[in-house]
């Protein structure tokens, strides 16, 4: 028997945020959006520090996804607010959770770029953070909730691998090119992939929510990472078009400078330890039926 509880959530008009309230309405959770917008059922300015203190009142659970869009060209004032965006909007949210009686927990999404840019090896939640302006990002993310934990507090972030979804991030950008044919791998294709489906990465937050030992940090990926080769081979089978036509890396760099590198060019290898050693079971652990499942 799963105990209802009351859920907030920020960024639930998102890409993640709208499957996510469908899932845990579906499982008898309550469910209250915390938007800019009058589309949600309470509002906050995070430019203003201004976030309504009934949207936290009598909540067991804060879903925290809200954040600018990463996936734009990095002027200075782009970057200012993807990482003011996250950590102010934290920051507001633990104040008004400390202020509570019962406090709620807190799970966050967060990114797997904690890890940097590229990796020689596999990395699991233990390994150390690496270089990049997303590394900084997410770790000033996930830094501005200590006092939540530091105040024993439940806390979780969500390293968030590449999500696979044809309505937005990086495979709904491939599509197009390899639908027509002309897609092909990145570079020398060599860079690992880590990836996760929506429908699993749905069920790990609700997971998360159900089970009171999902704590810290949590890589939200696929248990096999793959090379960008072999995800465009597997992308191309599923597709049913030919991959023969390589991107240079220096194509990439031009039209995305920065966000490019960081992004598309990375290269990270990462492994869901907590997830797994938690018994979490993926529905889609295999790239060609995470992508069947996707696409069709
Ligand atoms: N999708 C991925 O591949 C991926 C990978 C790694 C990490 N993540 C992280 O997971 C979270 C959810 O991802 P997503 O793809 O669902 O994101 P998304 O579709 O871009 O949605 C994010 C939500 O955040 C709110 N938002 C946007 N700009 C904001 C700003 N400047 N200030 C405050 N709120 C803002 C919006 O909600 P309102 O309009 O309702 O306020 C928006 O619906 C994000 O933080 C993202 O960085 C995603």
């Amino acid at each position: 028997m799963i105990s209802p509880k009351n859920i907030l959530i920020t960024g639930a008009s998102g890409l993640v945020g709208q499957p996510l309230c469908k899932a845990l309405k579906a499982r008898g959770h309550a469910v209250r959006r915390l938007s800019r917008s009058e589309r949600g059922d309470f509002q906050w300015d995070v430019t203003a520090g201004q976030l309504d203190p009934a949207a936290v009142q009598d909540v067991d659970v804060v879903i925290h996804l809200a954040g600018e869009s990463v996936a734009q060209r990095w002027s200075d004032e782009a970057k200012a607010r993807i990482l003011s965006s996250r950590v102010e909007s934290t920051k507001l949210l633990v104040g008004a959770i400390l202020q509570q009686e019962e406090r709620p927990a807190f799970i966050s999404a967060s990114g797997i770029s904690f890890y940097g840019i590229d990796r020689e090896r596999l990395v699991d939640e233990s390994s150390a953070t690496g270089k990049g302006f997303l590394a900084e990002v997410t770790r000033q993310w996930e830094g501005a909730a200590q006092p939540l934990t530091d105040a024993g507090v439940r806390t979780a972030f969500f390293r968030t691998g590449i999500v696979l979804s044809t309505k937005g991030g990086a495979l709904a950008k491939m599509l197009t090119p390899f639908k027509m044919g002309v897609g092909g791998r990145i570079g020398d294709g060599q860079q690992k992939m880590s990836w996760i489906s929506l429908p699993d990465l749905v069920a790990a937050y609700v997971f998360a929510v159900e089970n009171e030992t999902v704590r810290g940090a949590v890589n939200a990926v696929a248990p096999k990472p793959v090379t960008n080769q072999v995800f465009t081979k597997t992308l191309g089978k599923v597709l049913g078009r030919p991959t023969i036509f390589p991107l240079p890396a220096g194509v990439i760099k031009a039209l995305f400078g920065e966000m490019g590198k960081e992004t598309v060019l990375s290269d990270l290898g990462v492994i869901p330890q907590t997830l797994s050693d938690l018994g979490f079971e993926w529905q889609q652990p295999e790239l060609e039926g995470a992508l069947n499942e996707t696409i069709t």
